[in-house]
């Protein structure tokens, strides 16, 4: 662990205190102002000469500021004379703006990964993006976790009957099979459109058998809770017994909190990768932390050490477990 340096951005601080701990080292200390005009300036408070550099820093909401602290962040290590600098990023923002969907649009997620690049990042680790194939967008080594393990792990352990795992629209559906297939179990796909103007989602039927199921949603995130909120409401009207939702990132934005609180789901289960404020810590919310993946991870690849065997272990412990329950 000589030459390991893990930074920690301000978007996360608490993610990375606790990987720090995890990896029983301590956070290379940095320094963030903030001028009068809104500009930032970053300074590495300890020298990274030679060493391997992690950057921990979703670009979560402030997507912008966060994501400029990440590049400028970057471009102070690049100038340090480190070995290696990966940039740690466990939620990736603008990943939902991957394709032209009308004429004379951007595709900011490629746009963001150029800029990555730009500034001098080695190699990028994310987790659940919104669509595995922003990947393809970096022309660098770029690793994505999925979490799916440690999700169903977590399923195991409450013994629920009847599941059926529900695909909130039809990009969902791949994560949704997923997790089912591990499980054993059906699924069902949610057809959700936005209307056009105000971009409010609809959902109106679902493909699959709910009624009298457990139903388990899961997702890449919860930004607005309006897709979960209006999917769980469906599928209660459709007969489901029970909603849970089980969402990577807590974007949780605008009066998310609100709608989760009133919704027809019984638990939502979140992860850490965006740190969610006690005010936002409703009851219905149980919070899974990343931060043992992460410090494997960045171990492993500090060492040079295989991830695939991690991630087959994971599922070995997994087939132990569902062979007890
Ligand atoms: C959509 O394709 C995503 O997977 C999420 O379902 C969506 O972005 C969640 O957004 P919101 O919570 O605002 O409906």
């Amino acid at each position: 662990m000589e030459h390991l340096r893990v930074i920690s951005g301000s978007a996360n601080r608490s993610l990375a205190e606790e990987i720090a701990k995890t990896l029983k080292i301590k956070l290379t200390p940095i320094e963030f102002k903030r001028f009068s005009d809104g500009e930032l300036y970053v300074r590495i408070l300890e020298s990274v000469r030679g060493a391997d550099v992690f950057v921990i820093q979703p670009t979560s909401p402030d997507a912008n500021l966060n994501l400029m602290e990440l590049l400028i962040t970057i471009d102070a290590i690049k100038r340090s004379s480190p070995k290696r600098i990966t940039a740690l990023m466990p939620y990736y923002g603008y990943a939902r703006q991957d394709r032209k969907n009308k004429p004379r649009e951007p595709i900011t997620a490629k746009l963001v990964a150029k800029l990555l690049e730009a500034a001098g990042v080695n190699r990028v680790i994310t987790i659940d993006l919104h669509v595995a194939q922003v990947q393809g967008f970096f022309d660098i080594h770029s690793d994505n976790l999925d979490l799916i393990p440690i999700c169903v792990e977590h399923i195991l352990r409450r013994k629920l009957d009847h599941l059926v795992f529900v695909a909130p629209d039809v990009g969902g559906a791949p994560r949704a099979r997923f997790v089912a297939k591990v499980l054993h179990a059906p699924i069902a796909i949610i057809d959700k459109r936005r209307s056009e103007g105000s971009g409010k989602v609809i959902v109106e039927n679902i493909i699959g058998e709910i009624k009298g199921k457990t139903c388990i949603m899961v997702d890449d995130m919860i930004d607005t809770a309006g897709t979960i909120t209006e999917a769980a409401s469906l599928l209660k009207r459709k007969g489901a017994k029970e909603v849970y939702v089980y969402a990577t990132h807590a974007v949780l934005s605008g009066s998310a909190i609100d709608k989760l609180k009133k919704s027809q789901i019984k638990e939502i289960v979140l992860t850490n990768t965006i740190e969610i404020p006690k005010s936002k810590r409703i009851k219905k919310i149980k919070i899974i932390s990343v931060a043992p993946l992460l410090s494997e991870i960045i171990k492993r690849s500090h060492d040079g050490t295989p991830m695939g065997v991690f991630y087959e272990n994971m599922y070995k412990r997994l087939g132990k477990i569902m062979k007890k329950c």
